[in-house]
C-alpha cells in the first residue's frame, strides 16, 4: 500500500501522558502501557481510536479501568468510538513480545545479551499499541523491571523511573538494559545546567570511548556558540551496540549507536573512523534541537530534520578540521551516492510525496541532498539571513511537529525573500545539468551564459527551472583574483551574466565551493584546468580542476585508448611536491577517480561504460603516475612521517592520508616493499590497514592478510575491515571466489549488519568485479539478499541499491541484473522493504 503526502490528516486523539512498564525477558517481555488520551480538537467529531501494533500478543486492555474485549489485527488495534467517552480517558494495555527473536533489529531486540531498541521510523508499534506517528507527541514515564545492572530510558532518572518531561513522538523512545560500563564526564551548559554525560559500552570496551566523549563535549559547546542551542536534561546517555541497522539514533537523552561509530583506539580505528565518529556523535547530538525539540509532522518531512542535521554536522566538522577538505569529501560522497541515486530508477525528491516503506527513504537524497539544499538557501539569503531564519525557526516551532512549508516560511519571514521557486529543490528529483559558455568581447566585457536542464526522473517527466546559486570568481590569467567569489542566481533556463571593465580576458572559476548540487558542463582545455589546479583561490575548485583533468584523461583512455596526458602528470607532480599545500588536500588531489564515478561520468557523456576497460585504464593511469613520480617518491614519503605518538587530529591525519596516497603509488613500483615495511612497523590502524590495502590492491599481501587475521580475530570491528578490504580489492575475476570463501567462514554472521555490509556492500562497491561479464557478482548479491530478507528486511532493502545503476550498462549486463531483480521479486515471502526497492528498480 502506497502512502501519500496529500492524504495527511492530524491524528484523532492527543496523547497527554504515556506510562510504560517493561518486565524484561528474552522471549516473553511484558509491556504495560497506560495512555492518557483526549479527543484532538484538530479532528472534530467522535472518532474510533486506531492504534498501531505489529507482532504484539495482546494480554489485556482496559478503558478507564474497565476490561475491554478487543482483538488486534495484523497492523493494530481499534477501539470503536461507541466505547469511548466524549472527553479524556485512560487506556491500559499489556502485551507480550520476544526481543531475542527479533532479528529485524526494529523495536525491542537483543544484541549480544543487551536489550536495546530502534524505533525510528516505525519500530515503536513492535513494542506496544500506540499511535506511532511523529505528530503525536507526549511526555513519557518509564519503569524497567529486570535483574540486569544497567537500565536506561529517555529523560532523567527519578525515583526508580525514567521521566522525560519533553513531549516527544514515539520514534524517539529508547530503552537499554544489560551489563554495561560507563565512561562519564560532567558538562555545564552556557546557562549553568549541570549535565552528566555517560557513554555505555560492554565491559572491556571502556578503553575506547575517550574520543567519542571528547567529540560529544565539543559538539555540545559548538551548538551553544554556533546556534545558541543548549542541552535540556540532566543526563545525556550514549550506548554502543554491536547489531544496528544504521549508524546511530538520536533518541531523546539516550542516543544508541552502532559500536563502530563510538569505539576508537589508535590500534583499532583509522583516521577516517575517528572523523566519522566525531561527525556522527555531533549529528545525533544536534538532533536534540533539529529533530527532537522540533520534529517532523509526518515522514514525508524527514529531510526537515535530516537535511538540516547533516548540514549542521558538516559545519561542525569543517570548524573542527578543515572546511576545504571537508567540502571536497562531502562532494565526493554526494556524487558517489546521491548523484548515482538521482540518475537511476530510485531517484526521488528530497521531500518525496509517496512511499510504501519509509525505511527505504533514509537515503543520500533525503540526507545529503537535503543538506545541500540548506547550503544553497544559506548562500542565497546570506549568513545573517540564515541566522535570523534559524532563530525564528527555533522560536516559532519549538515543541512542534513541523513541515517543509514551515521551514521555508521562517526564511521568507526572516529575510523577505520569496521562496516559491526555491521550493522546487524539495519537490523535484534529479540532478540539474548546468552548462556554461564564455564570451570575451576583446574590449573589457566578459559574458557567462548559464543554462540549466532538469532531466526527467521516475514519475516526474517534466520539470521547471530551479533557482541555482552559482558561485563564481574571475582569475587573472597571470594569477590572482580579478573578481572575488560572487553568487550568480540562475533562475531561468538560460541567462547571461556580464562582467565589465576587465583589463584582460579572465579565467573563470565556476561553481566555487560546489555551490549547488548540479553537474557542471563547461568545456575547459587541459592547460586551463592545470592553471586552475595551480592557481585557483577557491580550494574546492582547485581540487575540482585536478579531478576534472583526471576524469577527462581516464575517459579518453577508456574510449579512445589514449595515453595518460602529460598535462595531468605534470600537474600532479607539482601538487605532490608542494609543501605549501595542506597534506590532506594533496592526498585528495592524488586520489584517482573511482571506477563507479567513471562509469557514471561516461554514461552521462553518452557512452556505455565497460567496467573491465575502466578498471584497466585506471590501473594504467595509476602506474603512469607512479612512474612519473618515481624519482621523488622516496623523498615525498619521508616527508610524511608523523613524529610522536599517534593522535587523530586533522593535521596528523592529513599527513598519514598523503603518505598512504603516495604509498599506493609506490606499491605499484616496488612489489610491495615499502607497504610491507609500513605494515610491519605500524602502531596504528590507519597505517596498518592502509598498508594492507595498498598490497591487496596490487594483488599481493597474502602473508600480511594472514598476520592481520591472527592479530585481530577476536575483535569484531577490526575483523570487519579484514573482510571489507579483501572484497573491495579482489581482482575482478576472483571476486566471487573471495566472497564465497569469506561467507563460508563461521565468523561470517549474516545477522550482524556490519559484517554483512563488510562483505556484501564491498561486493557491490568492487565495480569491475561486481559487473564482471560472467554475472557471478549479480547472482551472489541477489542470493544473499534473498537469504537476509526474512531475517532483516531493512538491511536487505538497503543493500539492494547495489543494483540501482543497471540501466547504465550494456544489454547483456542489463538483462542479467534485471533477471536477478525479477528473481528477488519472486522470492516467497518477500518483505515490503525489499519488495518496494526491487519493484522501483524494475520500473
Ligand atoms: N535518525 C537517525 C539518524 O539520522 C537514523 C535512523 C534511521 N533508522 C531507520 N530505521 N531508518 O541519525
Ligand atoms: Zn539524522
Amino acid at each position: 500500500r502506497t502512502i501519500h503526502l496529500a492524504d495527511y490528516q492530524p491524528f484523532t486523539h492527543c496523547v497527554d501522558q504515556v506510562d510504560l512498564t517493561f518486565r524484561l525477558h528474552p522471549t516473553a517481555t511484558r509491556v504495560l502501557a497506560k495512555l492518557a488520551l483526549s479527543p484532538n480538537p484538530a479532528r472534530p467529531g467522535h472518532q474510533d481510536l486506531r492504534l498501531n501494533g505489529i507482532d504484539l500478543r495482546l494480554i489485556s486492555a482496559r478503558l478507564n479501568g474497565a476490561v475491554l474485549d478487543l482483538i488486534a489485527d495484523e497492523t493494530g488495534l481499534t477501539v470503536p468510538a461507541t466505547l469511548l467517552p466524549e472527553g479524556p480517558f485512560t487506556l491500559e494495555t499489556e502485551v507480550e513480545i520476544a526481543p531475542a527473536q527479533n532479528t529485524a533489529l526494529e523495536g525491542l531486540y537483543m544484541s549480544n545479551g543487551l536489550y536495546c531498541t530502534q524505533c525510528e521510523a516505525e519500530g515503536f508499534r513492535k513494542i506496544t499499541f500506540y499511535p506511532d506517528r511523529p505528530d503525536v507527541m507526549a511526555p513519557f514515564r518509564v519503569r524497567i523491571e529486570s535483574d540486569l545492572p544497567v537500565l536506561l530510558s529517555n529523560g532523567n532518572p527519578t525515583g526508580g523511573e525514567w521521566v522525560d518531561p519533553w513531549p516527544k513522538p514515539a520514534y524517539l523512545f529508547a530503552l537499554v538494559a544489560g551489563d554495561l560500563i560507563a565512561t562519564s564526564a560532567d558538562f555545564t551548559t552556557a546557562s549553568g545546567r549541570a549535565v552528566k554525560l555517560n557513554i555505555w559500552v560492554r565491559p572491556g570496551d571502556e578503553t575506547r570511548t575517550d574520543y567519542a566523549m571528547d567529540a560529544l563535549i565539543r559538539s555540545m559547546r559548538w551548538d551553544e556558540t554556533a546556534y545558541g542551542r543548549e542541552y535540556d536534561l540532566d543526563v545525556f546517555n550514549i550506548v554502543a551496540v554491536d547489531d544496528f541497522n544504521m549508524g546511530a539514533m538520536e533518541n531523546k537523552g539516550l542516543n544508541i549507536f552502532n559500536a563502530k561509530y563510538v569505539l576508537a583506539s589508535p590500534e583499532t580505528a583509522t583516521d577516517d573512523d575517528y572523523a566519522r565518529i566525531e561527525a556522527i556523535i555531533a549529528h545525533e547530538y544536534f538532533h536534540n534541537w533539529t529533530g527532537n525539540r522540533i520534529t517532523c509532522r509526518d515522514w514525508f518531512q524527514l529531510c526537515l530534520k535530516e537535511g538540516l542535521t547533516v548540514f549542521r554536522d558538516q559545519q561542525f566538522s569543517g570548524d573542527m578540521r578543515s572546511h576545504a577538505v571537508k567540502r571536497i569529501e562531502d562532494v565526493l560522497t554526494l556524487r558517489a551516492r546521491q548523484f548515482r541515486e538521482d540518475g537511476g530508477p530510485l531517484a526521488h525528491a528530497v521531500r518525496p510525496d509517496s512511499f510504501v516503506e519509509i525505511n527505504n527513504f533514509y537515503t543520500a537524497t533525503v540526507y545529503e541532498k537535503g543538506a545541500e539544499v540548506i547550503g544553497m538557501l544559506k548562500r542565497l539569503v546570506g549568513d545573517d539571513g540564515y541566522k535570523q531564519a534559524l532563530d525564528l525557526y527555533f522560536d516559532r516551532h519549538d515543541g512542534q511537529a513541523a513541515t517543509i512549508e514551515d521551514w521555508l516560511a521562517v526564511f521568507a519571514d526572516a529575510t523577505g525573500r520569496d521562496l516559491a521557486q526555491f521550493k522546487r529543490w524539495y519537490e523535484q528529483a534529479g540532478t540539474p545539468r548546468v552548462t556554461v559558455k564564455e564570451d570575451w568581447d576583446g574590449a573589457g566585457t566578459f559574458r557567462l551564459t548559464l543554462s540549466q536542464v532538469n532531466p526527467p526522473t521516475p514519475g516526474q517527466p517534466v520539470k521547471d527551472a530551479k533557482v541555482i546559486p552559482v558561485a563564481v570568481g574571475l582569475l587573472n590569467p597571470n594569477g590572482g583574483e580579478v573578481l572575488e567569489t560572487t553568487v550568480l542566481e540562475l533562475t531561468n533556463s538560460e541567462q547571461v551574466f556580464e562582467f565589465n571593465g576587465l583589463a584582460a580576458r579572465p579565467v573563470p572559476s565556476i561553481l566555487r565551493g560546489f555551490s549547488a548540487p548540479v553537474v557542471l558542463e563547461h568545456a575547459v582545455d587541459p592547460t586551463t584546468r592545470a592553471f586552475l589546479l595551480a592557481h585557483d583561490t577557491d580550494p574546492f575548485n582547485k581540487w575540482e580542476s585536478g579531478r576534472a583533468l583526471a576524469k577527462e584523461i581516464l575517459a579518453r583512455m577508456v574510449t579512445e585508448g589514449a595515453a595518460p596526458g602529460a598535462d595531468w602528470l605534470e600537474a600532479m607532480t607539482q601538487v605532490a611536491g608542494d609543501d605549501s599545500l595542506d597534506p590532506a588536500f594533496r592526498a585528495l588531489v592524488l586520489r584517482l577517480p573511482g571506477e563507479d564515478d567513471m562509469a557514471q561520468t561516461l554514461f552521462a557523456a553518452g557512452h556505455v561504460p565497460d567496467p573491465a576497460a575502466i578498471h584497466a585504464a585506471r590501473k594504467r593511469l595509476g602506474l603512469a603516475l607512479a612512474e612519473r613520480l618515481a624519482p621523488a617518491l622516496p623523498g615525498l614519503l619521508a616527508g610524511t612521517v608523523v613524529d610522536g605518538p599517534y593522535s587523530p587530529d586533522a593535521k596528523a591525519a592529513g599527513k598519514r592520508a598523503l603518505r598512504l596516497a603516495l604509498l599506493s603509488l609506490q606499491t605499484r613500483l616496488d612489489a610491495g616493499a615499502a607497504a610491507s615495511a609500513l605494515f610491519a612497523q605500524a602502531d596504528n590502524m590507519t597505517d596498518e590497514g592502509g598498508a594492507l590495502a595498498c598490497l591487496l590492491e596490487q594483488g599481493i599481501g597474502a602473508e600480511e592478510l594472514a598476520r592481520f587475521e591472527a592479530k585481530w580475530h577476536g575483535d569484531r570491528l577490526v575483523m570487519d575491515k579484514w573482510f571489507s578490504l579483501q572484497v573491495l580489492h579482489a581482482a575482478p575475476e576472483a571476486l566471487a571466489g573471495v566472497v564465497n570463501r569469506l561467507t563460508a567462514r563461521p565468523d561470517f554472521d549474516m545477522k550482524n549488519p556490519n559484517r554483512f555490509r563488510s562483505v556484501m556492500g564491498m561486493l557491490a562497491a568492487n565495480h569491475a568485479g561486481f559487473h564482471h561479464a560472467d554475472g557471478a557478482g549479480y547472482r551472489l548479491l541477489a542470493d544473499w539478499l534473498i537469504k537476509l530478507d526474512p531475517l532483516n528486511p531493512q538491511t536487505a532493502a538497503r543493500m539492494s541499491t547495489g543494483f540501482e545503476s543497471w540501466s547504465r550498462y550494456d544489454a547483456d549486463r542489463q538483462g542479467m541484473i534485471r533477471g536477478e531483480l525479477a528473481r528477488m521479486a519472486a522470492a516467497p515471502g518477500l518483505s515490503r522493504n525489499l519488495g518496494e526497492m526491487v519493484g522501483r528498480m524494475l520500473g
